[in-house]
């Protein structure tokens, strides 16, 4: 892992125009990834993460502030950024194969010179011997690796995983927890997951930012000093738990001060 950063966010803010007036979803938020790093981001439901992560997959442009990737500014859909979405958006009509194609198809380019490394990815996802079969043939989660592989297919350096994995069960979560870094660990690309789940944000993460509620501005930065690799069995152990009892009262006082400042009506906040 270099010191280079990858990814650089400078006063990231979002305001969107809707019919009841202007939504200011994210304030000025900074953020620094570096070469090969696992960074995620945490905080309360509504927030501002999925506007920031769209933001820098060019999905929309940013009201203020900007965002470098790899050197540039991004201005529009870059090859060197894959992202997943909360849901896998598989295309019903064709096989797992051929969504895993379609990038390539978008981009005009021949997926043969990616056939061995989409056969790895498959490999590593367990998904080998499913290439014919149709989404609805497939569970949650084998939907869910099938687009983590059409992300990573064409080789992308950085990785935008908006919740991933937030429809699935706490066992097949745990398992793509692992495969996730098992395929972080081998291809060594700078990844940027949103979760609502801090123990998952703990788990997974060289740093975790937090995200104060909306408008989405900085609260804490939390770098994870956890060694790796990092067995399931860790998330057992006090040193995690600190870590991720310390996030929570994060939001939670943030939370706290934005509802006496009579800017939070939310009680709860997932996990
Ligand atoms: N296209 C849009 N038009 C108007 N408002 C929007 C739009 N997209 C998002 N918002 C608003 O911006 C705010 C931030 O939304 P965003 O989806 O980024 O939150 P989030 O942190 O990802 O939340 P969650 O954890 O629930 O996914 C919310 O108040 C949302 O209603
Ligand atoms: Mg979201």
């Amino acid at each position: 892992m270099s010191d280079q950063p990858v990814i650089v966010v400078e006063k990231a803010s979002k305001t969107f125009k809707s019919a009841r007036g202007p939504v200011r979803a994210l304030e000025s938020f900074d953020m620094f990834v570096n070469q090969g790093q696992f960074v995620s981001i945490v905080g309360p439901s509504g927030c501002g993460k999925s506007t920031l992560l769209w933001a820098m997959a060019s999905l929309w442009p940013l009201s203020g502030g900007t965002i470098q990737i790899m050197g540039q500014e991004v201005r529009s859909p870059r090859r060197e950024v894959g992202m997943v979405f909360q849901s896998a958006n598989l295309l019903p009509w064709r096989n797992l194969l051929d969504n895993i194609h379609f990038p390539f198809e978008i981009m005009h380019e021949n997926p043969k010179r990616y056939e061995d490394r989409i056969k790895e990815l498959l490999q590593l996802t367990s998904l080998t011997g499913f290439e014919g079969h149709m989404p609805q043939e497939l569970s949650g989660g084998m939907q869910q690796r099938a687009s983590i592989v059409r992300a990573l297919s064409y080789d992308p350096q950085v990785l935008l995983m908006d919740e991933p994995f937030g429809a699935l069960d706490a066992f097949t979560r745990d398992e793509m927890n692992l495969m996730l870094l098992n395929i972080w660990e081998k291809s060594q690309k700078t990844i940027v997951f949103v979760t609502h789940q801090i123990p998952e944000a703990v788990y997974l993460s060289d740093r975790v930012y937090v995200m104060t509620p909306r408008p989405g501005r900085n609260s804490r930065v939390f770098d994870i000093p956890l060694p790796r690799p990092r067995p399931l069995a860790l998330t057992t152990e006090r040193a995690f738990f600190d870590i991720v009892a310390e996030i929570k009262q994060t939001i939670y006082d943030d939370v706290q001060a934005a509802a006496d400042a009579g800017k939070y009506q939310m009680d709860t906040y997932a996990h």
